[in-house]
């Protein structure tokens, strides 16, 4: 029960990796909020994150990308349960187009979500959380390796990276850790969605695929006091995808 007494927040929780997540952290006692730009899918998400044997679970309405929504999903989590211990940025989405394709908006409405959701919760989580807080950030391997037609999902991962060795710095004094997990291939919609691996440009071995509960296992542990000495790092989660050539 690593999480007894804790409050998290999971951003993008209403399916796929949050919702793993908001179980994983719920189910070692966290009262958990759940926040993704689907309202009633959140709230359906908090029912089912309490069943999985959260003590509480709230469902908020929260667009990542407006500062103002961020601050107001704080603000619920402390007058529903007073305090702030974790927060999960994982809340994302990707375009899929050419570099001469790509408007100023394409280019805007992935960094609002991708990067500048992570960018709002930081600022939040360190107006409100005490000494012993910690962030875990959901970037991507696209942080360090990519392919064709998604430079934006790109750059934005590779800044929340970034985002977190500039916070893990500045968390330090705060006594708020900050660590960003790199997943690979993960079995959810985003991945067999992506018409990269539906045309087979992105080849993805299947022994390297893996479920929602993997990369939730590792942000636990990331959020836990059993990380208490671990700040700034960037853990690749990714079936060894990364380490051959
Ligand atoms: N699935 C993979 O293979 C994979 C690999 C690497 C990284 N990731 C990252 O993991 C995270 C979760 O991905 P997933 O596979 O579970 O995808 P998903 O599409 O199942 O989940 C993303 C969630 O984010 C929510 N969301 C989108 N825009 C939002 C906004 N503006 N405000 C609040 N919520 C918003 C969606 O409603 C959805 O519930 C993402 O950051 C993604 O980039 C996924």
């Amino acid at each position: 029960m690593r999480f007894r007494d804790k409050v998290a927040i999971v951003t993008g929780a209403a399916g796929g990796i949050g919702l793993a997540t908001a179980k994983r952290l719920g189910s070692e006692g966290a009262r958990v909020i759940i926040a993704d730009l689907k309202g009633d899918a959140a709230e359906k998400s908090a029912a089912s994150v309490r069943e999985a044997g959260a003590p509480d679970a709230l469902g908020v309405a929260c667009d990542v990308s407006s500062e103002a929504q961020v601050a107001a999903t704080v603000k619920a989590a402390m007058d529903r349960f007073g305090r702030l211990d974790v927060v999960v940025n994982n809340a994302g989405l990707m375009t899929f187009k050419s570099l001469e394709d790509l408007t100023p908006e394409d280019w805007q409405k992935v960094l609002n979500v991708d990067l500048f959701g992570a960018v709002h919760f930081t600022k939040q989580a360190f107006l409100t959380m005490k000494p012993g807080g910690a962030i875990v950030n959901v970037a991507s391997i696209h942080a360090v390796m990519t392919e064709p037609l998604v430079a934006p999902y790109a750059a934005a991962k590779a800044a929340v990276v970034s985002l977190t060795r500039s916070a893990s710095i500045e968390g330090k004094p705060k006594g708020i850790r900050v660590n960003v997990v790199l997943p690979g291939a993960i079995d959810t919609p985003m991945l067999w969605d992506n018409p990269n691996v539906k045309s087979g440009a992105e080849k993805v071995d299947p022994s390297m695929v893996g479920k929602p509960e993997d990369i939730a296992a590792d942000i636990a542990f990331l959020a836990s006091d059993d990380a208490a000495l671990v700040t700034g790092t960037a853990l690749r989660v990714d079936g060894g995808r990364l380490a051959r050539l």
